[in-house]
């Protein structure tokens, strides 16, 4: 079978740009270890209500300066609300949603997760700088979504 020089080229081209892409893929996820974001935690979605620690959102302390805080994110708002914590703690969220898909981002921080029913996401800071932080859900979930807001304050 007689295959054109151009259509030669145009597949050789496809093959190279697929290998380099899936190089690309593969390096990111073994040399920077960048994967899916707690790929493993699951819960049931129907029974965030009743499964621990999600049955008592909230902070646990766990160390010098160190902390767990769970929180729970529902229509059309974070539970807990209001987070209390000193200056240079290290804050270990976990979060989950008993509906909708929804995000939990602090600004001025590097916590930005995806928050989806039936996974728990998990993002760790430490807050250097005294002050109120705002807590916001940044995916749209529904007629009430931008009332959907918490704050941590760094004391
Ligand atoms: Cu929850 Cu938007």
């Amino acid at each position: 079978m007689h295959v054109h020089r151009y259509e030669r080229i145009w597949i050789a081209f496809g093959v190279i740009m697929l290998v380099v892409f899936l190089s690309a893929i593969a390096f990111a996820s073994v040399a920077d270890n960048i994967n899916p974001p707690s790929g493993m935690q699951t819960i049931d979605p129907t029974k965030v209500a009743q499964t621990p620690p999600f049955d008592h959102p909230g902070l646990r302390k766990i160390g010098d300066g160190r902390y767990e805080a769970y929180y729970v994110a529902q229509v059309f708002q974070f539970t807990p609300s209001d987070l209390k914590i000193p200056v240079n703690s290290t804050v270990s969220f976990y979060v989950t949603s008993p509906d909708v898909v929804h995000g939990f981002f602090i600004p001025n921080t590097d916590v930005n997760m995806m928050v989806i029913p039936g996974w728990v996401n998990t993002s760790t800071h430490t807050f250097t700088k005294r002050g109120t932080y705002l807590l916001i859900c940044h995916e749209y979930c529904g007629i009430g979504h931008q009332n959907m807001f918490g704050k941590i304050e760094v004391q």
